[in-house]
């Protein structure tokens, strides 16, 4: 059968698409951003961030505020507890939030600042910054990192750190914000630790276990900024999507717009005063076999903002050809493996190649 002749009106025409092609690419090329666009005074957003009416139809309602993810404070119980109940929230949410974590907060305030001035200086500054190439280039910025993938563009400008090829040089860093982020790093790259070790211990392996894996040598980070949205109802500020990573680590000011999709209804985010998020990724769901969830999230655009957040992700490096399949401790005759062996480089291959609403665990399933 000749399928070129089918034309059922649920795929765009030729035409359009050529249309939309050069539209990205000019958005592309003009490498300010979606924060380009508002700085000329836009009223409307243009084309390629508008989601088809279908995805928009789609939308399940929100469920607003009698329900949130698990907020967890480390000041309180004895280690054991606290992974119990990190676990707990991984099965159940596959997100929670922790207070009392012992960074400062000024730090946390810091890093937001330092995000806000980066995006909001000078564009021919931030221009140099600007690459689609976020594997090779290991510190730069750019907008959608999946633009050419997608069906509608989100309403985000990202700057980013990205060692998953190995490590970065800091003098690449944006000289006003290196001593921060040089700090931020540090203190998430042990915090991590303590996640991973706090999640071993909650699923009765040695408490070095996940640590070991070596997640947390390849990471990235991506400092978002979701600029204030004209018509906020015809797009996202972040499609849904789960991470690919083992487990990321989130920090968002307190403008809010972060849901998670919890029993069929996108659940809000409250933002708490110098709280992380912390949520499991695709990794982690498949080397624990399902038991942990990596959730499928979202940010909604908004009228006012800014609103600034700061994703760290520990992911794995892409050149090890370290083999990830379900831990043997977690499996059994009653409970086989469901997933196939993978590399880092095949999980983020799928990354590259597709757009954010697209990936999961599924293409790993045996
Ligand atoms: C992400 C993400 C949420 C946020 O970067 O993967 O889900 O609040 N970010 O920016
Ligand atoms: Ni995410």
């Amino acid at each position: 059968m000749n399928t070129q002749v089918i034309n059922n009106g649920s795929s765009p025409s030729p035409t359009t698409n050529n249309d939309r092609m050069n539209d990205l690419k000019a958005f592309d090329e003009g490498k300010t951003g979606v924060k380009g666009l508002v700085d000329e005074g836009i009223q409307t957003i243009p084309s390629i961030f508008i989601r088809s009416l279908k995805d928009r139809s789609k939308d399940l309602s929100t469920c607003h505020d009698n329900i949130s993810v698990p907020v967890i404070d480390f000041d309180h119980g004895s280690e054991n507890e606290i992974a119990q109940e990190i676990v707990k929230a991984s099965k159940k949410w596959g997100f929670f939030q922790v207070i009392n974590h012992g960074i400062p907060l000024e730090l946390l305030e810091e890093m937001i600042e330092v995000n806000k001035m980066f995006h909001e200086q000078d564009s021919e500054a931030k221009k140099k910054f600007y690459t689609r190439d976020y594997f090779n280039k290991k510190v730069g910025f750019l907008s959608n990192h999946d633009l050419y993938q997608s069906n509608a563009a989100n309403w985000r400008d990202t700057f980013y750190v990205n060692t998953m090829l190995g490590d970065f040089d800091p003098q690449e860093l944006p000289l006003i914000s290196k001593e921060v982020i040089m700090k931020y790093i540090e203190h998430m790259l042990k915090f991590g630790e303590q996640i991973l070790m706090f999640l071993s211990m909650g699923l009765g392996l040695k408490s070095e276990y996940l640590g070991k894996l070596e997640c947390s040598k390849g990471w990235s980070l991506a400092s978002h900024y979701y600029p204030p949205c004209p018509e906020p109802e015809l797009t996202l500020g972040n499609s849904g999507h789960t991470d690919s990573s083992f487990i990321t680590i989130l920090l968002q000011d307190q403008i809010g717009g972060l849901q998670v999709l919890h029993q069929n209804q996108w659940v809000n985010i409250k933002p708490i005063k110098g709280a992380f998020i912390i949520n499991v990724g695709d990794a982690l769901q498949m080397v624990t076999n399902d038991l942990l969830k990596s959730v499928n999230h979202r940010v909604i655009a908004k009228k006012i903002g800014p609103r600034n957040s700061i994703a760290f992700f520990f992911h794995g490096l892409i050149p090890s050809e370290k083999k990830y399949a379900p831990i043997k401790e977690l499996t059994s005759e009653q409970n086989p493996p469901i997933y196939k062996d993978f590399t880092i480089c095949e999980l983020l291959t799928q990354l590259s190649s597709k757009a954010v609403d697209e990936l999961g665990t599924g293409y790993f399933k045996l």
